[in-house]
């Protein structure tokens, strides 16, 4: 009878590591530690890249109002001649918005309230509920957003209804030098 002779093998099926060196290297070309250091940081450079790209978009959309408010434009709103001593009157103006890289061509109403002298004083009609545009009741003397039945005093402080805080406020100037009114938006 034939004997077979045969012995275990530990290492078997035969694993190769490729970081310990075990593949032959070819002289000239990286090392596979050295491709994997390299897929890393590439990888760590895009999250990175992608994440600086997210937080400047949220940035400039979080920071817009203000950014806004602080490089606002003066504009010509009329003269006092058009206006009468502590009665709101509305005016509608064109604004040019920049909001990130989104421009609009926009039109806001304002209320002008002039003091008959030399202040004047500038509202947004823009009700602080949910935004729509709020009419001035000559004979209560009262602002009223017709949506949700909101009221405002004269200068802006909520009287009742739903909205959370007064109208806001805009700069405003009369120029000395022709009674031209301007407002800041
Ligand atoms: S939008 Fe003015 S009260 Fe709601």
């Amino acid at each position: 009878m034939r004997r077979v002779d045969f012995e275990v093998l530990d290492n078997w099926p035969p694993v190769r590591n490729h970081a310990s060196g075990d593949m032959p290297h070819i002289p000239g070309t990286p090392t596979p530690g050295g491709r994997r250091r390299a897929l890393v940081l590439f990888v760590n450079t895009a999250i990175a890249l992608i994440g600086g790209g997210l937080s400047a978009v949220l940035g400039a959309f979080a920071l817009g109002p203000k950014a806004r408010a602080a490089g606002g434009r003066w504009i010509r709103a009329g003269t006092t001649s058009d206006l009468k001593p502590d009665e709101p009157v509305a005016r509608v103006l064109a604004v040019s918005r920049v909001d990130g890289w989104y421009r609009e061509r926009a039109r806001e109403t304002v209320f002008l309230v002039w003091d008959g002298d030399r202040t004047v004083r500038a509202l947004s009609a823009t009700c602080t509920h949910l935004g729509c545009q709020v009419r001035w009741d000559a004979k209560d003397k009262k602002f009223r957003c017709p949506c949700h039945g909101g009221v405002y005093a004269a200068d802006g402080t909520v009287l009742g209804g739903p909205p959370p805080r007064p109208l806001d406020a805009i700069e405003a100037r009369i120029d000395a030098a022709d009674t031209s009114v301007l407002v800041r938006l």
